[in-house]
């Protein structure tokens, strides 16, 4: 921008052009100028249109004084144009006599001033050029204004509209038109008012109270700050919002005042933040999810504990001859009900992804082919059942019977929700997952992906339901129908398979659950066959080194250990297993070791010490859960594992057949779908 003129004019000559026919007039006005004091001039003169038209076009003036004569053309013709030669360069026109009508016509032109020649002195014409070129720096400096805020407005990444009075929208930015789904039209219509929009909560809900407190800019001036509106459809409270061309608005807005200082309307920003809620409210599910799993975990574990000594301890008693048939139906019912509290254990180990698990490569076709048969049985005859295998499908690395349960679990829950009947169909597909995606479902991973669909048309779930149905306990069905344990676990055995899950539902349309896992290559962890379990379990003379840092469980497996005759060498911690060691000069042919002790040694460190000291030792690792086995894949790590809780005659078994080598793993018994009438099994 040019200097000020101000602080220009003493030390830079102003720049006059004069245009006039007339050599006489050209002589009064250059005398004019030479009495100005205060500023240095510069005077050119050009006596003929044509050659005004060429020094105009240099450039080099700061103002130009246009004769009204100019021979057969006049200086308003000139003046007309040369306006866009000579820019924003202003004119002052002279004349011989003031004639109003040309006055006007200079003005409209874009004359600086309109002076007769008569009534000039020096002064007069000195005020009227200072003025006219400080009016043309204030118009230039206002364009420049005017132009940056055009491009701030053009290029930012926040939506800007200007209302009128009524709230009726009459100006958006680019952004402002995305956002909202404008176009110029409706906004020079101005047929879409800021009123229409929808207070909610930040969670997209309708909100109670004024209907819009835009209006309240209006009515009272009162800005608004960080409010969050609703605009499009999906008016239903608690709608998904990324669904149905609902968009949740961030909205900040301030009252416009006219020249009297009152209210004449509103500028609004606007930012869609749809994705960024939708993707919080994700990252807040998982978040909660995961506390509740180290929860669930904490609680499983201390539980198993005690529950291996409630079982242990009725096992062995059931064992002595002596007992009469009533304190043998007692104790019976005692192990039946230790045994279902170990099967909800077992729930929430599953929900928390730290059950132990052993991967195969599988077909999920092939595994939905096998639960063909059984699924009609358990839907009933008023559902009709129909499975599509997709073609093509990668093989996935999985647990058999966990991928059966969450089979079983998403088509008992389907049942449950249509209790007239219904359809359920049950997909398998083939998906890519790219970065887009993942961005939008935080959960998701990229890669290729095997999807198991489950789409029931039955009662559907409204929001607060869906938000909270893979929460362990969570059940909104009768006392006694439901544990709210089903979904957890399938939750829990995607997780712990790296899948995700996806809900839509819709209260009275159906629900549809998409379960994503991971393809896998071709080469996979086959597993040995699992034995059956037999009823007689043999004992034997070998020495177990049994490690255990809970007293009462380590005596009650010494115990059952040695009725079946083995030599048992206690130790509470990996330190004292491994004195015990010396003190038999490493005389031991198996270590059965609790996985975390306390003492600064856990059960796979002691293992690795001892292997290492007798390559030949047979090793059983034992826990409920532990954090060193988080997600560990028996499977793949080919270890042998005992679950606790376990029964005496289980450990006897997985002992007699780690030592003859005919075993690995004992592998977990398969797991009832929840809310079917099957008995809990008692985990290994
Ligand atoms: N397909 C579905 N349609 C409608 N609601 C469902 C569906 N699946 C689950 N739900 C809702 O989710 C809740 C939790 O399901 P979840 O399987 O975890 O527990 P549950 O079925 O109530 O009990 P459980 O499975 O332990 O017997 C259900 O009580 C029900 O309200
Ligand atoms: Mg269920």
């Amino acid at each position: 921008m040019k200097d000020d003129l101000i602080q220009r004019m003493p030390a830079t000559p102003v720049r006059v052009l004069l245009v006039d026919d007339d050599e006489d007039d050209y002589i009064i006005t250059r005398d004019l100028i030479s009495q100005v004091r205060d500023h240095a001039y510069q005077l050119e003169w050009v006596d003929n249109y044509d050659a005004a038209l060429t020094a105009l076009h240099r450039h080099e003036h700061d103002i130009c004084l246009l004769d009204f004569r100019l021979g057969s053309r006049t200086g308003l013709e000139l003046l007309q144009e040369s306006r866009s030669l000579s820019g924003r360069l202003p004119m002052i026109l002279l004349t011989g006599q003031g004639d109003h009508e040309i006055d006007m016509e200079a003005m409209k032109a874009g004359a600086a001033d309109y002076l007769i020649k008569g009534q000039l002195d020096a002064d007069k014409l000195e005020r009227a050029i200072r003025y006219a070129i400080e009016g043309q720096h204030a118009e230039e400096r206002l364009r420049r204004e005017r132009d940056l805020i055009g491009r701030i407005m053009e290029t930012s990444p926040v939506g800007i509209v200007v209302a009128d009075e009524t709230g009726k929208i009459n100006f958006a930015n680019l952004q402002a038109e995305k956002i909202l789904g404008l176009t110029k039209e409706v906004v020079a219509r101005k047929s879409c008012s800021v009123l229409d929009w929808r207070l909610t909560d930040v969670e997209g809900n309708p909100r109670s109270g004024p209907s819009s407190s835009l209006k309240q800019i209006l009515d009272s001036g009162q800005p608004v700050h960080d409010a969050c509106y609703a605009i499009g459809s999906g008016t239903t409270a608690g709608a998904d919002p990324a669904s149905r061309g609902r968009v949740l608005l961030s909205v900040n807005a301030a009252p416009l005042f006219n020249a009297g200082g009152k209210i004449d309307g509103m500028v609004v920003s606007v930012e869609d933040i749809t994705a960024r809620l939708a993707l919080e409210a994700q990252l807040r599910q998982s978040q909660k999810m995961e506390s509740i799993g180290q929860l669930a975990a904490g609680v499983a574990h201390d539980i198993n504990n005690i529950l291996t000594i409630i079982q242990g301890h009725t096992g062995l008693l059931l064992n002595v001859a002596a007992l009469d048939a009533d304190s043998v139906k007692s104790l019976k019912q005692i192990s039946a009900a230790s045994e279902r509290a170990a099967g909800f254990i077992r729930h929430l180990l599953l929900f928390s992804s730290k059950q132990v698990y052993r991967t195969k490569m599988l077909d999920l076709n092939a595994v939905l082919h096998n639960l063909e048969s059984m699924l009609p049985r358990m839907l009933g005859e008023q559902i009709t059942l129909e499975i599509r295998g997709g073609s093509d499908l990668p093989r996935i690395a999985a647990d058999v019977a966990m991928v059966e349960q969450i089979v079983m679990n998403l088509a008992v829950n389907a049942r449950d929700a249509m209790p007239k009947g219904g359809k359920l169909l049950i997909e398998t597909s083939v998906v890519e997952i790219n970065g887009a995606y993942v961005q939008s479902h935080p959960e998701a991973h990229a890669g290729r992906f095997v999807c198991l669909t489950v789409i029931d048309n039955g009662c559907g779930m409204e929001r607060s339901v869906r938000q909270r149905i893979f929460e362990p306990f969570f059940t909104t069905k009768e006392v006694g129908k439901g544990t709210g344990l089903g979904l957890a676990t399938v939750y829990g055995i995607v997780k712990q398979h790296r899948g995700w899950l996806e809900v839509q539902s819709e209260l009275g349309v159906g629900t549809t659950f998409k379960v994503f896992l991971p393809g896998a290559g071709e080469a996979g962890h086959l597993l040995a066959a699992s034995k059956p379990e037999s009823e007689t379990v043999q004992g034997g003379r070998e020495t177990i080194l049994l490690t255990e840092d809970e007293p009462d469980l380590l005596k009650l497996t010494q115990e059952v250990l040695e009725q079946y005759h083995y030599r048992v060498l206690p130790a509470a911690s990996g330190a004292e297993a491994l004195r015990v060691w010396d003190e038999h000069h490493g005389q031991v042919d198996l270590l059965l070791t609790d996985m975390i002790m306390p003492g600064g040694m856990t059960g796979d460190q002691l293992a690795a010490e001892l292997k290492r000291r007798k390559p030949s030792l047979k090793i059983i690792y034992a826990s409920g859960y532990n954090s060193a086995f988080m997600g560990k894949d028996f499977g793949q790590d080919n270890m042998t594992f005992l679950a606790k809780p376990y029964q005496p005659h289980q450990v006897a078994q997985l002992i007699r057949d780690t030592l003859d080598g005919s075993r690995k793993d004992p592998c977990p018994p398969p797991i009832p779908a929840q809310g079917t009438s099957a008995p809990v099994s008692v985990p290994v």
